[in-house]
C-alpha cells in the first residue's frame, strides 16, 4: 500500500467528490430519523496544507484553493447546492485572509483540507453515526487521533469492502456509503463491481458514492456497463447516476485529466443540484477552458427514495 492522499488532498476530485458528499447528507437530513454513514476507504481524515507533499503536487492550489479564491472574489456566483460544502471547509480548514492580502482572488488560504471522515462528521447530528475503515496503519492512527473519541465514530482497520458488506443492511435503514479507493490495484474496478453486486442485495435503499479517477476511458466506460447491469438483477429497481469533470482535454490518459462519481440511489437534491453545480466546477477548475462536465443516468431514470 503505497498510496498517499496527502500528495491530493483538496484537488479537484476531492472537491467533486465532498461537495456532493455534502449536498447528499444535508439532503438525509432534512428527515429527523438517523442515519449511518459507511466510508469504506476513510484516509488520514484531515491534511495539512503546508505539508511538503500538498506543495509538490500543487493539487489544493488548482483544486479547493483556486474555487475559494474565485468564490471570494465574485460573491454570488458560486450555486447555493456549493454553500454548505464551502462553508464547511472554510471552518474545518481555518479559512482566511492571507495576512495583509487586500486580493481577493488569491488572498484566500487554509490551514488545511478536510477529509470525508472529518467532513462527514462536522455534518452529521447527534442521532446519526459513521463506520470508517482505513487500512493503512499510519493513516487508520491518524483518523483515530483525529476521531476516535467521538461517540458517534466507529474506526476499523480492516478491508473497506468487507466492513461494508458487514454494516448493511444498517438497523437505521437509512444512510450513505462512500467507496472510495485509491486505484492502486489494477482490478479495483472489478472488486468495486463485485462488492456492489453483495451490497446492493443486503440493502438496495441505501445511497452508494462511488469515486473513480478517469484516465483510460474505456475502462470506465466498461466499469459503468457492468454497474448498469447490477441493479436489473434485483427483485426491485435501483436507480444509479454518473456525474464526470475533466480539468484537461482527456489525451494524453496518463494524468488524472478527470473524475467521477457514480451514484446508487441518488438523493434528489443531488439530481437537483448538478445541472448548475457541474458546469460552475468546470469553469473553475479547468484548465484554460480545456475542461467537460456532464451527469447522466446510468440505469433508467427512476424517483429515488430516502
Ligand atoms: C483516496 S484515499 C481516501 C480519501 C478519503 N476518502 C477522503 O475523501 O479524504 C484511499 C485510502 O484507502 C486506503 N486503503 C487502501 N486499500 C484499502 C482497503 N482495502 N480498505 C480500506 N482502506 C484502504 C489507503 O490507505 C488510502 O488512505
Amino acid at each position: 500500500m503505497n498510496y498517499d492522499h496527502a500528495y491530493h488532498a483538496g484537488n479537484f476530485a476531492d472537491v467533486l467528490k465532498h461537495c456532493c458528499l455534502t449536498i447528499a447528507l444535508n439532503h438525509l437530513k432534512r428527515k429527523d430519523k438517523s442515519f449511518v454513514v459507511i466510508d469504506t476507504h476513510g484516509g488520514q481524515g484531515v491534511f495539512d496544507l503546508s505539508d511538503p507533499r500538498v506543495e509538490r503536487t500543487g493539487e489544493a492550489r488548482e483544486g479547493i484553493l483556486r474555487l475559494l479564491n474565485q468564490a471570494e472574489a465574485a460573491p454570488g456566483v458560486a450555486p447555493e447546492s456549493a454553500h454548505a460544502y464551502l462553508d464547511a471547509i472554510k471552518i474545518l480548514g481555518g479559512g482566511a485572509m492571507r495576512n495583509g492580502s487586500e486580493d481577493p482572488g488569491t488572498g484566500f488560504s487554509l490551514k488545511r483540507y478536510p477529509g470525508s471522515p472529518l467532513l462527514t462528521h462536522h455534518l452529521i447530528r447527534p442521532q446519526d453515526r459513521m463506520v470508517i475503515s482505513e487500512l493503512h496503519p499510519a493513516y487508520n492512527e491518524s483518523l483515530r487521533a483525529t476521531l476516535s473519541r467521538q461517540p458517534r465514530v466507529h474506526v476499523e482497520t480492516k478491508d473497506g469492502y468487507e466492513t461494508l458488506i458487514a454494516h448493511v443492511p444498517p438497523p437505521e435503514r437509512r444512510g450513505l456509503v462512500l467507496i472510495d479507493p485509491p486505484f492502486e490495484r489494477t482490478d479495483e474496478f472489478r472488486i468495486l463491481v463485485r462488492t456492489m453486486r453483495a451490497a446492493l442485495r443486503r440493502w438496495s435503499q441505501g445511497i452508494y458514492m462511488i469515486w473513480y479517477p478517469i484516465k483510460d476511458t474505456a475502462a470506465v466506460e466498461a466499469f459503468h456497463a457492468d454497474l448498469r447491469g447490477l441493479p436489473e438483477s434485483l427483485p426491485t429497481p435501483v436507480p444509479a447516476i454518473a456525474a464526470e469533470l475533466w480539468v484537461r482535454p482527456r489525451f494524453p490518459p496518463l494524468r488524472l485529466n478527470g473524475t467521477g462519481l457514480v451514484v446508487f440511489n441518488p438523493p434528489h437534491g443531488l439530481i437537483q443540484a448538478l445541472p448548475e453545480l457541474m458546469p460552475w466546477l468546470r469553469q473553475s477548475l479547468a484548465e484554460q477552458g480545456k475542461g467537460e462536465d456532464r451527469w447522466f443516468w446510468l440505469t433508467e431514470e427512476r424517483k429515488a427514495g430516502q
